[in-house]
């Protein structure tokens, strides 16, 4: 049965109660030959629009995903496509889930604006590819849905985070906490600069998370406080302009984040996290940093 939670008063259940999900081992990129900022859907975009450096966000790219292999994590790669500008942000056609008896599924998204629909099917051929039960939402009822960039597991637990407002319909998440069998723990998304919940919140690991208070609603801050024991808020600088929250910890233990954020990245260290700090400038001026360059899968 489905389980949709928007305010906190609904939650009857701890982290802790919830039986636990193994972590990721895989993780999946798209090779950004074709990156750039073509056209504006948000509004990191706007003035960037042939701005990118190409050979620079190769080479970023090629440092993310040295780090990601550095932590020990398996990287299977994808080709980009010519007309695909924006298919390096593989946090966002797709839902994975690794079920109980250990069989992975995946949801395919319905992405917000038509400039990336097309992106869909090839994240798809790889799940197919890879022996993924892939489940679709029906296009007639709900208008959009964009993968991990706002559906965020709780790390190491089968319980998700739903954000909606800008790219995703909360009506989705009725469907995939059907089909999961999961909670999912609604966010409202209220600042169009944090149109993605991977903008706003990084769950660290099973009780710490990382977010930009302001990107939410007081129900939603409500829920956050409620399921995780510490949380560490992110300036509007670090949050806005360096993508602080977009910050990556597969492990529980390893954060990989973009270059300069000082203040989270300490308050990271003195919760003892360990930080890598990587450039992800070029990707930044499409709206997405580490988070967004990447799948995290089973
Ligand atoms: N230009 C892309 C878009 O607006 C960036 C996506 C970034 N992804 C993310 N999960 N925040 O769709």
């Amino acid at each position: 049965m489905a389980q949709v939670i928007t305010s906190a008063d609904q939650i009857d259940f701890t982290v802790d109660d919830r039986p636990s999900m193994p972590l990721p081992t895989e993780v999946l990129m798209v090779r950004p030959l074709h990156y750039s900022v073509d056209y504006v859907i948000n509004p990191h975009m706007a003035d960037q629009v042939g701005k990118v450096d190409k050979i620079e966000a190769n080479n970023e790219w090629n440092l993310v995903r040295s780090l990601f292999d550095q932590i020990g994590m398996n990287i299977n790669v994808i080709e980009d496509q010519e007309g695909l500008p924006d298919m390096v942000f593989c946090a966002n056609q797709s839902l994975p889930y690794i079920d109980e008896d250990g069989n992975t599924h995946v949801f395919m998204s319905i992405m917000h604006a038509d400039e990336r629909k097309d992106e869909v099917p090839y994240i798809e051929q790889w799940y197919r590819q890879n022996g993924y039960k892939i489940h679709y939402l029906d296009e007639d009822k709900i208008n959009d849905f964009e993968g991990c960039g706002d559906a965020i597991w709780h790390t190491g637990k089968r319980l998700l985070w739903g954000g909606y407002g800008y790219r995703s319909s909360l009506e989705a998440y009725e469907t995939i906490s059907d089909t999961f069998d999961v909670p999912i723990l609604a966010l409202e998304l209220v600042d169009e600069s944090f149109y993605h919940l991977d903008t706003c919140l990084c769950v660290l690991d099973e009780h710490t998370a990382l977010i930009y208070p302001d990107a939410f609603t007081e129900e939603g801050l409500e829920m956050i406080n409620k399921m995780f024991d510490k949380v560490i808020h992110a300036s509007k600088y670090e949050a806005e302009k360096l993508f602080a929250c977009n910050a990556s910890c597969p492990d529980g233990r390893n954060v990989i984040i973009q270059q300069g954020c000082t203040d989270v990245n300490k308050n990271l260290r003195d919760h003892g996290f360990s930080v890598h700090e990587v450039s992800t400038y070029q990707f930044l001026k499409s709206g997405g940093s580490v988070f967004c360059m990447k799948m995290l899968l089973w």
